[in-house]
């Protein structure tokens, strides 16, 4: 039963009737077992579990809160809407946990979203079920095996490890709250096909410094030019290409400059189908963006009297065109 004033705007088609073998997995959407539900089943699922939760008295505060109310309306999707919803049950309840994230080189951020559930994690819990996923030159990014759902959103762990090559790296906080930044802009160009992982929120416990984020269901460019991951069908090089250029015209027009954009940071959706409102790639890995509206040197950054220099950001986009039409032939043909 729906609450009053709940009524359904959102822009999602109305999911068929769930059928009988596609019954709900559970009522309570917090706790969703190991179980691979089929693809095409979970939106169906996302929608009955989001129609339960929005008939709740106590999470009335997502409909009649207007901006939450306005960003459910917009997913097009009802399992990113369910993460969403989540999400913000999760910080209403445990507001007191919630982390501010103080970043003195990024002022003016706001750091909000944080995942209460995520910080009552101990550090070391997740060590011990860690499997990695991915690892660059300056962290390595795992997912605890323990915590798999079948919904989204998963959550991947960024670990830092010692700089290899010192080139000014961020701190763990500054990361986040620049991904967060990088996050926020992004969303404000919903048609953009390029998407940035939501950033969760950064954690430091003695050596371990842990930035939690969304595991993003994609390969990076590297690892698919080196047989890790593949081109979906539905892929195009091109689009790709041009995508990655005007999501880079809007963050720089709002001084977010990435200044490490390479095959690594760069990846691309390894989802079978691509609906409309879903991303076909992502830009991750803000360990050594800025933000710097002046705009006038912003490739540049001065660490106690080292200048470290970084690439353009467009620099990278023939090369990986290039190589993506090779690996096309190559592989695809
Ligand atoms: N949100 C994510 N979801 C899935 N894989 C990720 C995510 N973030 C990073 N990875 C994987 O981990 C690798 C290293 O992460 P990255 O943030 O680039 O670390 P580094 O700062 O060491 O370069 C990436 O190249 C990618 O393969
Ligand atoms: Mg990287």
């Amino acid at each position: 039963m729906k609450g009053e004033g709940m009524k359904d705007t959102s822009n999602r088609k109305k999911q068929e009737t769930v059928k009988e073998k596609d019954k709900p997995l559970t009522e309570n959407p917090h706790d969703i077992p190991e179980r691979q539900i089929p693809q095409e089943t979970l939106e169906q699922e996302a929608e009955r579990l989001l129609e339960n939760l929005l008939s709740d008295k106590d999470n009335a505060f997502l409909t009649e809160h207007e901006e939450n109310k306005k960003r459910l309306d917009e997913f097009s999707s009802a399992v990113q809407a369910l993460a969403f919803a989540l999400k913000k049950i999760d910080e209403r309840h445990e507001r007191t946990s919630r982390l501010t994230l103080a970043s003195p080189e990024v002022l003016g951020v706001e750091i909000v979203n944080v995942n209460p559930v995520g910080i009552r994690k101990n550090v070391e819990e997740i060590l011990k079920h860690a499997m990695e996923i991915g690892r660059g030159g300056d962290a390595i990014v795992v997912v605890d095996k323990s915590e798999v759902r079948s919904l989204p959103p998963e959550i991947c762990y960024k670990f830092a490890i010692t700089e290899t090559t010192p080139r000014g790296r961020n701190s763990t906080f500054s990361e986040i709250a620049l991904q967060e930044a990088f996050y926020k802009a992004n969303m404000e160009v919903p048609e953009s096909k390029i998407g940035v992982p939501i950033p969760f929120y950064a954690h430091e416990v003695g050596i371990h410094k842990v930035i939690a984020m969304e595991k993003l269901n994609a390969k990076s460019v590297d690892d698919i030019l080196h047989s890790k991951g593949t081109l979906p069908p539905w892929f195009d090089v091109d689009t790709f290409c041009d995508e990655l250029h005007t999501v880079l015209d809007h963050f720089h027009a709002k001084g977010l400059y990435h200044r490490d954009m390479h095959e690594g940071n760069i990846m691309i959706s390894q989802q079978k189908e691509i609906g409309d409102g879903d991303k076909i790639g992502f830009i991750i890995d803000f360990g050594l963006s800025v933000q710097d509206d002046t705009g006038i040197e912003p490739y540049k950054k001065q660490v106690a009297g080292t200048t470290f220099t970084y690439s353009d950001d467009y620099g990278i986009i023939k090369r990986v065109q290039t190589a993506l039409k090779t690996y096309q032939k190559t592989h695809l043909a």
